[in-house]
């Protein structure tokens, strides 16, 4: 993102990409994101998010929400639970096809995905780098069990949900007469879901714990290509809106190989990162797949009457299917900077380029000094006011100058900063994060000011 005046606005430039371990440490030191249960030598693959990290979450999902759900008048929300009837999992075919093929190195131990082994190394039965001869593989399902009840041999068991989507299938029905909705409609949902994934890594990128969003969108057979194209177009515009490098961006569409039986075409939105081109979220044609497995293994016909033509079918689905914790990671990728030292700063700094509406605190309110007792309490008096309106954060501990950095490395968009003119003349200067540059206002000027570039100002 650039400054021109005071207008905040995407840029296009290319910087290097970002080592992950600086994300890693920038979030733990900041209090992004923590290894699960670290006291206890952690779980891999699972983490907690602290005070931003849980900030910069909400952010995500309420943008998400507010363009999925909110603004469109076809498309309603649930939120569905993580637990389910079992025969859920097994309409869905999770029970029986939800699963990675392993091969283990017979030399060091490792294991690996055989779909994640160049086809070299599977040819030759060899591993790459130790070179050392890979075993047969072997089947690991990847759904996490649990049972319900407290009576041993009477508990049933079930499973942490696989996928969220499945809950949106479930409630179908529920919401097409509850609310009234016709075809062509959709239902999204943002929820967690549960994988036992057999090489968790890459920090957030594969976890076993991690939250999804779900567009399912019912439609009629004949106007399936039409919404496919609809969803995919607007579901790849959003993404770009969202970050800085357009150019680490591309859709691409699945080969013949990879496309689920029922599936004439999907396309994954990719990001590039130092992981490569990675899915970011999956655009899915689904068919009448889901609806008609459910009516199959449940006895309840989930088919759809046309209330003008009477016509009597099972709706088609697009989905459009991404991650939290993906835009989460892809988000800091894409804004984390290190600026050498220039005229402006002599020191250099490091900066999250974060979109105001996804940073996780707005503005900082800072006393040019902290033992002048007519700065702290206006500064306190201010941050109290903007709090009320945005995440304001107050600090007067150390130079203003060291302030500031600790706020651009947060991706704070704005300081605001009282001194002594501020007690002759009721302004304050408030100073961007991008251009660093400065504007004198009035106190009474700052929400607007701010609520206008913070919540409005989306490009
Ligand atoms: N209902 C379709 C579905 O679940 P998916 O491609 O397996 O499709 C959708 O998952 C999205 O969920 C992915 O694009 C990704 O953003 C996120 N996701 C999937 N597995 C993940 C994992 N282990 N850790 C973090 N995010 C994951």
């Amino acid at each position: 993102m650039t400054q021109t005046e005071d207008k905040i606005t995407l840029s296009t430039e290319d910087t290097p990409l970002v080592p992950m371990e600086k994300i890693v440490s920038l979030c733990k030191r900041r209090g992004f994101v923590y290894p699960n249960s670290e006291i206890y030598g952690g779980v891999s693959g699972i983490y907690d998010f602290g005070p931003l990290g849980v900030e910069l979450r909400n952010n995500i999902r309420r943008y998400w929400w507010w363009s999925m759900v909110q603004t469109n008048d076809n498309v309603v929300g649930i939120e569905g639970n993580i637990i389910t009837h079992p025969r859920v999992w097994e309409a869905s075919g999770h029970v029986e096809n939800f699963v990675d093929r392993l091969v283990e190195c017979k030399n060091c131990k490792r294991r690996f995905r055989v779909d994640q082994l160049p086809k070299e190394n599977l040819e030759q039965n060899k591993r790459p780098v130790c070179g050392g001869e890979l075993g047969e593989p072997r089947v690991f399902n990847l759904m996490m069990e649990t049972y319900i009840g407290v009576v041993e041999g009477e508990r049933m068991k079930t499973y942490l949900r696989g996928e969220a989507c499945q809950n949106i299938y479930l409630d179908y029905d529920n919401v097409q007469k509850s609310s009234r909705m016709q075809i062509p409609f959709g239902i999204c949902q943002i929820g967690k879901a549960f994988r036992n994934e057999v090489t968790p890594g890459n920090f957030l990128f594969r976890q076993r714990e991690f939250e999804q969003w779900d567009l399912q969108f019912f439609v009629h057979p004949s106007e399936m290509q039409k919404w496919f194209d609809y969803w995919r177009e607007r579901r790849f515009e959003w993404y770009k809106g969202i970050i800085n490098h357009k150019d680490r961006l591309r859709l691409r569409p699945h080969g013949p190989d990879e496309l689920a039986h029922y599936a004439k075409q999907a396309f994954d939105i990719e990001y590039r990162s130092v992981l490569g081109w990675q899915e970011w979220e999956g655009i899915h044609w689904r068919q009448d797949w889901d609806l008609s497995r459910h009516s199959q293994f449940s006895g309840h016909d989930l088919s759809y009457t046309d209330p003008e033509t009477k016509e009597r079918y099972i709706p088609w689905i697009v989905e459009t299917s991404g991650g939290v914790d993906r835009t989460f990671l892809n988000l800091l990728l894409d804004a984390y900077e290190e600026e050498p030292p220039s005229g402006k700063d002599k020191e250099g700094r490091t900066v999250l380029r974060l979109h105001p509406w996804f940073a996780p605190v707005k503005v900082a309110v800072l006393p040019l000094q902290k033992n002048k007792e007519e700065l702290v309490t206006t500064a306190r008096d201010i941050h109290k006011r903007l709090q009320r309106l945005m995440v304001s954060q107050y600090d007067d501990v150390a130079n203003i100058g060291r302030r500031y950095r600790r706020q651009d490395e947060i991706g704070t968009p704005f300081c605001v900063t009282v001194d002594f003119q501020t007690l002759e003349d009721q302004t304050v200067t408030v100073r961007e994060r991008d251009g660093m540059t400065q504007i004198r206002l009035q106190i009474k000027e700052l929400p607007a000011y701010l609520l206008e570039r913070v919540m409005w100002n989306y490009s």
